[in-house]
């Protein structure tokens, strides 16, 4: 046996090794593809998975490629690597002059003359492509080829072994629900464990809303202090949102020095997108729907009064004006989600000068537990195809509610789709949702009245307030309640 293929064959004998130990999903993509560049005698490799949309390509794994090289942006799936795409096995013999290639200077300044690329897939599906980044112009062999093709398939098998848990449990416990909004659960490299049960609790939310996450992606090199780096890892990132979230939820201690981070991290790499999620913020996250220390903290009551009733009403009503005049000539539906929409809905549309058929619908609450998605529970009765429909809301916060409901109206091919909302919490935003409408921009706070409750009180007040928190006294955490 020749050299090379001696060499193939100890780097699939380390594979199996390794597959077989009890590492984690992350660090077995990892070892696979490091373990793919040496056999190959190439200066990197790296594994690139689809986004849910299956539009672009993240690095999910690499192995000799500089930080600068990594973070260059997405790699858009239908520019380049179509025939990995497909299926087939794609090879670049010089990258300077190849159209195919996105970021042409970059490589050069990487000194990556050619490339290998083979599918990964998962049960026949494209999912990804391995990619092989070589110094010096090279034709790859059909030997070469073969093992590379080999790994890549090997990685589909730890992709499905890493979601295979998850996507039991949920299908096991989603046999008596309805269906769910969202059907394909995406692709997640799962952790084996969460550094900390806020970041699980996090991860299980994310789930809910269908939302794609990875677990510790990518660590950003902040400072090189001699030959040591400085390095920073986000907590999640979500792919089909482009954002990092990073969670200073552990000791508060540590808050100093991570928004440190976060702020270099910022000034470094401004393309990158970072959203820190302090542990206030979390726990207000959390209560919105019922759970953590702050779900059942015991309020004296109405506070400070934000938004007065005349002051809604004059707000109301020029929201209406500008709808009118959007909609001039046509007949919009108007499509609120249950239920603190009730009071805006009544007003807005009486206000309206064009007429508007109304309807609603409701989707269900996340409720703490593992394994349950988002699913509709009252769905809108009217026809929509072909309407101009006006998304109706009393407040968009993280916006994963908005996203979702978009998603599931646009799929009924309304002619037109617009939001409308009384209150954006834009500090809170993870999904960016556009609104085309908006009544007030709030601060980070319980709000109640104007048909946002506090564990379902107070929703029957004529103006909007911010609730006031007892601070010293703290309720079980297990009250069914929603703050607004
Ligand atoms: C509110 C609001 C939105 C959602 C927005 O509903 O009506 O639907 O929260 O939150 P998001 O942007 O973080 O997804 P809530 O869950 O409080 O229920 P309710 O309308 O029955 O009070």
């Amino acid at each position: 046996m020749g050299k090379q293929a001696l060499g193939f064959n100890k780097a699939l004998d380390d594979i199996a090794e390794a597959l077989n130990s009890d590492i984690t999903t992350s660090e077995k993509l990892r070892f696979l593809v490091k373990a793919a560049a040496r056999a190959l005698g190439v200066k990197g490799c790296s594994l690139m998975l689809l986004d849910v949309q299956r539009k672009r390509l993240f690095h999910a794994a690499s192995q000799g490629l500089s930080e600068r090289y990594l973070r260059k942006g997405f790699l858009e799936a239908e520019k380049s690597l179509t025939e990995a795409l497909e299926g087939r096995v794609e090879t670049i013999f010089d990258v300077a002059t190849d159209p195919r290639i996105q970021f042409q200077e970059l490589a050069r300044q990487e000194r990556i003359v050619s490339m290998l690329s083979v599918p990964v897939k998962i049960k026949g599906e494209v999912v990804g492509i391995l990619r092989a980044y070589s110094r010096t112009q090279r034709e790859f062999t059909v030997v070469e080829e073969q093992f590379f093709i080999s790994v890549a398939n090997l990685i589909g098998v730890v992709l499905e072994l890493g979601r295979f848990n998850e996507t039991e449990k949920q299908l096991m416990e989603a046999k008596d629900e309805p269906p769910s909004l969202l059907t394909p659960l995406s692709l997640q490299v799962k952790p084996a464990s969460f550094a900390h049960p806020s970041e699980e609790e996090f991860a299980r939310l994310l789930d809910f809303y269908q939302i794609e996450w990875i677990y510790e992606p990518r660590s950003f090199v902040l400072e090189w202090e001699g030959k040591a780096a400085e390095m920073f890892t986000p907590d999640f990132y979500l792919p089909a949102l482009d954002i990092y979230v990073e969670m200073t939820t552990l000791k508060p201690g540590l808050t100093t020095e991570k928004n440190r981070k976060v702020r270099r991290l910022r000034e470094l790499y401004p393309e990158v997108n970072i959203k820190l999620l302090a542990r206030r913020d979390y726990d207000r996250l959390l209560a919105k729907y019922g759970h953590g220390p702050l779900a059942g903290v015991k309020t004296r009551g109405v506070g400070r009064v934000l938004f007065s009733a005349p002051k809604i009403q004059k707000r109301v009503s020029q929201l209406a004006k500008e709808v009118s005049q959007d909609y001039e000539g046509h007949h919009p539906v108007l499509v609120g989600v249950l239920r603190g929409v009730f009071c805006f809905m009544a007003d807005l549309m009486r206000y309206l000068t064009v007429p508007a058929d109304v309807d609603f619908m409701a989707i269900s609450y996340y409720g703490g537990e593992g394994g349950k998605a988002v699913r509709v529970t009252m769905d809108v009765g009217i026809e929509l195809e072909g309407c101009h429909v006006l998304l109706v809301e009393d407040i968009v916060d993280t916006g994963m509610t908005l996203s979702l409901v978009l998603n599931h109206l646009k799929a009924r091919n309304p002619a037109s789709l617009r939001v409308c909302t009384l209150l954006d919490k834009r500090i809170r935003r993870l999904a960016d949702v556009h609104l085309d409408y908006v009544g007030f921009e709030v601060p980070d706070e319980f709000l109640v009245g104007y048909g946002l409750d506090y564990q379902e009180e107070y929703r029957n007040l004529p103006f909007i307030a911010l609730m006031e928190e007892e601070k010293t006294q703290r309720r079980s955490r297990d009250t069914k309640k929603r703050p607004g």
